[in-house]
């Protein structure tokens, strides 16, 4: 039988908000530690099915800037498991490498204690380079602080001079965003029934939205399918509002483009309606423009990744050979 493409569709990035650990801890009579616990061993085991299918980006959001509010008990208990986690991940740096898995620790490193910042500093530094799969794991992360942080870099772009106040646009502040260089999830998985999105991913919300019932401890792999499926029923509409965005951004551009250019030629007392150049003059601008956005993001990129180098272990910076 000749399959439908339509029906199809494969979902490549999947994002999951991983909610009701402690739900799930207070219905089975166990600590609130061990029910986050068995929330990372989920994900661990998610990961596994994603892989198994194909999926080969996977977001998800493991600790809210507001999650910083919870009693002091809690916090240190959830970091201490990150630690742990993400140390037994360096253990097994070879099956990373071997798997070709890219992590990135996605948020406000800063806020991390500073243990944290090392361990999840090593994993993003040594898997850099890996491209098979990527695996987003966002910590001390809001969608609220991620947009206000880009109007923040674009703002030291400008004042730097290597940005002009017209350059700025809806791809200029996502080259900015913690997520840069990702695509927006197809599907994102809310469990535990509620129905909100937490402050995650409000700027990157072009995916089909499952909310599920099931406690994340106990999400089953019949919640995922489930979820594909749902995915698949859905994902034609979500892709006409995304070519429809796109449309919309490029003629924003095109627009800003002609009213820059616009401007210039009448300070060189030129008419604008008259000149036949105009066409030119706006490629020629465009050309210009995107030169100076390429230029921002290679030196946002290249902050960053000093950043980066900066939250590295003593013994992981004595093993960079320097150049
Ligand atoms: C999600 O589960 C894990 C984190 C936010 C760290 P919760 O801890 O929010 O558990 P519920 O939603 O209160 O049951
Ligand atoms: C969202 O869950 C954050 C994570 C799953 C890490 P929360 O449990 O913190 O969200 P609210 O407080 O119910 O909105
Ligand atoms: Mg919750």
């Amino acid at each position: 039988m000749r399959q439908n493409p339509k029906l199809w569709a494969h979902a490549k990035h999947i994002a999951f908000i991983m909610d009701g650990n402690r739900r799930y801890a207070r219905k089975s009579s166990i600590d609130r530690q061990e029910g986050h616990l068995q929330g990372f061993n989920k994900l661990a085991e998610t990961l596994q099915w994603c892989l198994d299918l194909g999926i080969t980006e996977v977001t998800v959001y493991a600790f809210s800037i507001e999650n910083f509010k919870r009693s002091k008990d809690e916090v240190d208990g959830l970091m201490h498991l990150a630690r742990q986690k993400f140390e037994k991940l360096l253990e097994e740096k070879n099956e990373i490498m071997k798997h070709g898995v890219c992590i990135r620790v996605l948020g406000d490193l800063t806020l991390l204690p500073k243990d944290v910042q090392e361990v999840v500093a090593d994993a993003m530094y040594i898997s850099r380079n890996n491209t098979r799969a990527i695996l987003n794991v966002c910590m001390a992360y809001t969608a609220r602080h991620e947009i206000t942080n880009a109007f923040k870099e674009v703002s030291w772009g400008v004042s730097k001079g290597l940005l002009k106040p017209s350059d700025i646009s809806e791809e200029v502040l996502e080259k900015c965003f913690y997520t840069s260089h990702s695509p927006d999830p197809d599907l994102l998985i809310r469990t535990s029934g509620e129905v909100r999105l937490s402050d995650f991913l409000l700027w990157q919300h072009y995916s089909v939205l499952a909310f599920v019932e099931v406690l994340w401890p106990e999400y089953s792999i019949w919640h995922f399918f489930q979820g594909i499926l749902y995915y698949q029923m859905n994902q034609k509409q979500v892709q006409l509002a995304r070519d429809k965005r796109d449309a919309l951004r490029l003629e924003a551009i095109l627009e800003s483009d002609k009213t820059e250019v616009v401007k210039m030629l009448s300070e060189e007392n030129k008419c604008p309606e008259e000149t036949a150049i105009l066409p030119q003059r706006i490629a020629e601008y465009a050309a210009q423009r995107q030169k100076r956005i390429t230029n921002f993001v290679e030196t946002l990129d290249a902050k960053r990744t000093q950043q980066l180098l900066n939250m590295l272990p003593a013994r992981t910076m004595s093993e960079i050979p320097t150049s």
